[in-house]
């Protein structure tokens, strides 16, 4: 997390820094803050909270600099306040740095500096890059090796970018381990950890590999590897694909993107199914050499020796990696694990040359995710990435992706990327399924018969979104809410469970319906409101049977499930409906009504539901 921009050229920097953070706000928003360049004086502004504090503090200190670097924060060491804001100065404040990511020894640096008389002024660990920059620029004024000789002390993955008084033509940045774009302009370049950012400048981008410090000036970059050998690398020239803001009308983004589901999924599903009674076709996309391609690389006979398949990922991505595990359990008898991606570390990792490992991840840059499927690669396990976005981190270390179609997703909680993972699952299981040949052909076409309908269905659920409101904030006061769902609906009482909590804030857990009995039921009383996902199909009788040891317990109760349901509709104080579907599709609309469910809770409740405290949309640190 934390956003990192910069800017170099004849404009003035500030707007241009505000400009790029906004695109990078989504990484966090504890603080912001820049460091500038004027009249060969080095300044600092910051300020805590959202983007908007800073650019309040912008407005008035109106810094006519032309060079500078900024700084979104997601608090990892020290509070959130003004002092622990971003970018930090050393000791002579002449040299600035902003910094994402942990420096894993900062607390034997720190005690060596201080030692050496460097005095620190807030809680966190980038301050010690700012001085240990600064100590080792006393022995020769050599910037680059000064960052150089820091980098080689310096233990974690960390991105950083830094400027220094004396020398107001460069901005160095440096990344290990994580992403930072440079992007190239006519006589200006700019700074970001996410290309996004400067490509609404710029379509000529250059990636920092894993372990390089660039140089950058108005005129172009040059890298160097942490050994400060020289590296040639040409930019890529990326598609332009401009950051818009816009609410299209709606109150907030989340609800925006709610809404955008059925054309995400037409979109998604169109892009790599042409027509039911053809294959699922995962093709490479070549658009000329400098334009990054994806696709799934793997031969028939390969995909025929997959024995296992590993699902890594994190929060919402994990819930869509649970749904992945039945459907390619399902459909192409293959066993599948699905692990939480920040338990695999410190563990032995049990994949090998006749794995698929799968990391599934929005934003491409969970650090634990992609910890994880490294671990996989080196391990000799295939690997294949689910992402919104093809030129992320995780673009580079797989050759072989699928890329939702969701666009941007504003809101730091996870809907449209949610059920467009879930897409891509079905596509992949559909796609493996036929080349080993563990579907009929018959059964192939009915299955993509049926997604293909799923954007309508999911249509008719959202038009009864006024009615969902109205049910919904009937259980706006509870302090404690469980969900529960049986086989593919699981994971959906567990997503449902994480979108109430971090949009309302309020306690949710999901549970397996069957594991209720084991122990949460103790949780339930009268003040409970208890969500069960009940859709006909095999674990139907069952799960209501567990919905019933709920009522025996007087707890409010709540369905989803299928519109003309009369024995839900008997037992149930309150009905989502979804129109019927085969049961192997129905996470793909039960989850809809929760996400309206939680947003109208959280919205009614007040909450910041674009923005929810403590949160980040891409989290960098492991
Ligand atoms: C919840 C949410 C998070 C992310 C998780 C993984 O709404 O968005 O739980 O799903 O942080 O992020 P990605 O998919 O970018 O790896």
């Amino acid at each position: 997390m934390c956003g990192i921009v910069g800017y170099l050229g004849p404009a003035q920097a500030a707007p241009v820094l505000l400009s790029e953070l906004r695109c990078l706000e989504y990484r966090g928003y504890d603080s912001a803050g820049v460091a500038v360049i004027e009249d060969g004086q080095l300044s600092v502004m910051k300020a805590a909270g959202k983007l908007s504090n800073l650019e309040a503090l912008l407005l008035t200190k109106k810094p006519a600099a032309t060079v500078g670097i900024g700084h979104t924060r997601w608090a990892t060491h020290g509070v959130p306040n003004d002092q622990n804001a971003h970018p930090h100065m050393d000791s002579t404040g002449t040299i600035a740095v902003v910094h994402n990511g942990i420096i894993e020894n900062h607390e034997e640096l720190r005690e060596d500096l201080i030692k050496k008389g460097y005095v620190f002024n807030s809680e966190t660990d980038t301050e010690v890059v700012a001085h240990l920059v600064s100590y080792e620029y006393k022995v020769d004024q050599d910037l680059l090796q000064a960052i150089l000789r820091s980098v080689a002390k310096l233990q974690g993955a960390y991105a950083l970018g830094i400027v220094c008084q004396r020398h107001p033509d460069k901005i160095y940045a440096v990344n290990r381990h994580y992403s930072l774009a440079i992007g190239l302009g006519e006589h200006e370049s700019f700074l970001a950890s996410d290309s996004m950012a400067v490509r609404q400048y710029t379509n000529k981008i250059l990636k920092l590999e894993q372990s390089e410090v660039a140089e950058i000036s108005a005129s172009g970059a040059r890298l160097f590897d942490f050994d400060g050998k020289e590296v040639f690398r040409k930019p890529v020239s990326m598609e332009s694909n401009p950051y818009i803001i816009d609410k299209g009308g709606y109150k907030h983004f989340l609800l925006k993107e709610i809404h955008e589901q059925p054309l995400v999924l037409r979109k998604t599903i169109g892009k790599y199914m042409s027509h039911a009674n053809k294959p699922v076709n995962f093709v490479v996309t070549h658009n000329g050499d400098e334009t990054p391609s994806y696709g799934l690389n793997f031969t028939d006979e390969e995909i025929k020796a997959f024995e296992r398949i590993h699902i890594v990922a994190c929060g919402t991505a994990y819930h869509a990696g649970l749904v992945g595990k039945y459907l390619l359990e399902d459909l192409c008898s293959i066993p599948v694990d699905v692990e939480i991606a920040s338990e695999i570390r410190g563990r032995r990792m049990l994949v090998n040359e006749k794995t698929l490992t799968i990391a599934v991840s929005q934003s491409g840059e969970t650090a634990d995710t992609i910890a994880a499927l490294t671990e996989a690669k080196l391990r000799g396990s295939y690997t294949l990435g689910i992402t919104n976005r093809p030129d992320s981190h995780l673009g580079q270390i797989t050759p072989n992706l699928i890329v939702t179609e969701c666009g941007i997703e504003v809101s730091v909680a996870a809907t449209k990327t949610y059920v467009a993972q879930l897409t891509s699952f079905y596509l992949l299981a559909i796609y493996l399924a036929e080349v080993r040949g563990a579907v009929t052909p018959e059964r192939a076409l009915q299955l993509k018969t049926t997604l293909n309908t799923i954007p309508m269905l999911q249509e008719r659920i959202l038009a009864k979104e006024v009615e969902i409101r109205k049910s919904s904030l009937k259980y706006a006061e509870a302090h404690d809410v469980v969900f529960i769902g049986r086989g593919l609906n699981f994971p959906t009482a567990l997503e449902g469970a994480l979108k109430l909590k971090e949009l309302s804030y309020i306690h949710a857990s999901g549970y397996a319906a069957g594991e209720l009995k084991h122990g949460p039921i103790a949780v339930l009383d009268a003040n409970v409101p208890v969500v069960t996902v009940v859709v006909p199909g095999v674990v139907y009788e069952k799960t209501l049977s567990n919905a019933q040891e709920a009522r025996a317990r007087n707890a409010q109760m709540i369905a989803v499930a299928v519109e003309g349901d009369e024995q839900v509709a008997k037992m149930f104080d309150t009905v989502f409906t979804i129109p019927a579907v085969e049961e192997l599709f129905s996470p793909l609309l039960t989850v809809l009504p929760m996400q309206l469910m939680s947003y109208y809770i959280a919205d009614y409740l007040g909450k910041d539901v674009d923005q929810p405290r403590n949160l980040a949309k891409s989290v960098t640190v492991e």
